[in-house]
């Protein structure tokens, strides 16, 4: 079954009012939304802020089933090219905050794991397809950063353009990613960007969440029409 893990409570209110045969599974820590959307059997909820979150539902979704995972949201532009409402879908996801350094593990890498974690390629290309049926954006694919933090500073966007070659940097992603991957399930991160991640970041990112989340609910529909 797929799974949909949307960031903002805008996206999945507009992707809910759409689920069809609808019913809500009260889980620990999360509530799932199982349905149909477009004729496609799914999962949809709301994965909330940063990567224990994100790991935890994830979780959730694999025990119930899930067999591919695409986690839509926003984002901060890190590559200098990226502009508000642009889209980026990722090739692969690290956790730049992790910081293992001082046992001799490179910047990022959690001991154990490998640095960063591939999307699935089909998922990538489908993603990649549907996000460019929305008008006036520009589709990018490139590595998204995660870690538990709002990136608001030219001196956090040059560290993650410098030390991860990351497109945008987020909260989640990566921690789905990592989940996903023990189990070997496919998945991949769309990330609308909301914000250039330096000063101006918390003002653009609250004025351009609904413009947003209608992209992403645009995505996920043309995924589902592809899929
Ligand atoms: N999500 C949206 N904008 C972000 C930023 N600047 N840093 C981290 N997560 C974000």
């Amino acid at each position: 079954m797929l799974a949909i893990i949307g960031a903002m409570d805008e996206e999945i209110e507009l992707l809910l009012a759409d689920l069809q045969a609808r019913e809500d599974l009260k889980l620990p820590g999360v509530t799932l939304h199982r349905g149909t959307l477009d004729g496609v059997e799914v999962l949809l909820t709301r994965g909330g802020i940063g990567k224990v979150n994100a790991a935890m539902t994830t979780t959730h979704l694999l025990v119930q089933g899930a067999t591919r995972v695409i986690f839509t949201g926003v984002a901060g532009g890190v590559h200098p090219e990226l502009r508000v409402g642009d889209i980026v879908v990722s090739t692969d996801l690290v956790q730049h905050d992790v910081d293992v350094s001082a046992l001799g593990y490179d910047l990022g890498t959690v001991p154990g794991e490998p640095p960063a974690w591939a999307a699935d390629p089909e998922l990538r290309q489908v993603a990649v397809q549907a996000a460019r049926t929305v008008e006036g954006v520009t589709v990018m694919e490139g590595r998204v950063a995660s870690g538990d933090q709002f990136i608001a500073s030219p001196q956090g966007v040059a560290r993650l353009w410098q030390s991860f070659g990351a497109a945008c940097a987020e909260m989640e992603g990566a921690a789905v990613a990592q989940v996903c991957a023990k189990a070997g399930v496919p998945f991949v991160v769309i990330r609308s960007v909301s914000d250039t991640a330096d000063t101006g970041a918390p003002v653009d990112y609250r004025e351009f969440m609904p413009r947003v989340a209608r992209h992403a609910k645009q995505v996920v529909r043309g995924m589902l029409a592809r899929l």
